[in-house]
């Protein structure tokens, strides 16, 4: 039962388990797609909260980047047609499709869609790439179908390989798994039409 594994958490256990698993994430992020860091601010503004911007024009359709904002992972995926289909498909098998009980930031309200993304480029999609259960980075497995840890019907997403608890291709939790919310969405704003900043949007910095 979904109940049964979420447990209290130790609050020293989670710092480190997110600590060492958004230093283990983005190392292995780096191996799947190259770090953005044309636009990266320094490091010592990174550690203090500053906005992150990420250029898009290599960011190819169905492909997903990771840059570092506030010492965690977040994901920009240029999601395709059928990805956004998936998104679609996927809303009776997540646990909270509107995003009712958001994780530690509240849900953008530009992003309360269908596709939790800004209405004027759906496709895109930004996410803070910390499972909600004990905080590992999930894995992108956007490919659709049965595969292994997957079900057979797997419509695209992310797989947490700490204990098996999965995201759709928008972030929401799939039903009775550990993790029991959805991936947060950060504040995030288009400087361009191939230019993204996370962190920050018409109100002002998150
Ligand atoms: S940390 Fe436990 S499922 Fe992700």
């Amino acid at each position: 039962m979904k109940t049964d594994l979420v447990k209290p958490l130790d609050r020293q256990r989670r710092t480190w388990l997110i600590a060492t698993m958004v230093a283990g994430g983005i190392a292995g992020a780096t191996t799947l797609v190259p770090f953005v860091d044309s636009f990266a601010p320094p490091e010592s503004a990174k550690a203090g909260g500053a906005p992150v911007h990420v250029d898009l024009t290599t960011l190819m359709p169905g492909s997903m980047t990771t840059v570092a904002w506030r010492g965690k992972p977040v994901f920009v995926v240029n999601r395709t047609a059928n990805m956004l289909a998936a998104v679609v498909k996927a809303d009776p098998m997540v646990a909270d499709p509107h995003t009712d009980h958001p994780f530690s930031m509240p849900l953008p309200a530009y992003c309360r869609n269908e596709y939790r993304s800004r209405p004027e480029h759906p496709n895109i999609l930004v996410l803070v790439g910390v499972c909600t259960h004990l905080g590992c980075t999930p894995i992108p497995r956007f490919q659709p179908g049965a595969q292994p840890s997957l079900p057979d019907n797997w419509p695209g997403g992310f797989l947490c390989p700490c204990h098996g608890s999965t995201y759709d291709l928008a972030g929401r939790v799939f039903k009775d798994k550990p993790a029991p919310q959805n991936l947060d969405v950060p504040r995030f704003m288009f400087a361009s039409s191939t230019g993204v900043i996370i962190g920050k949007d018409e109100h002002g910095e998150a």
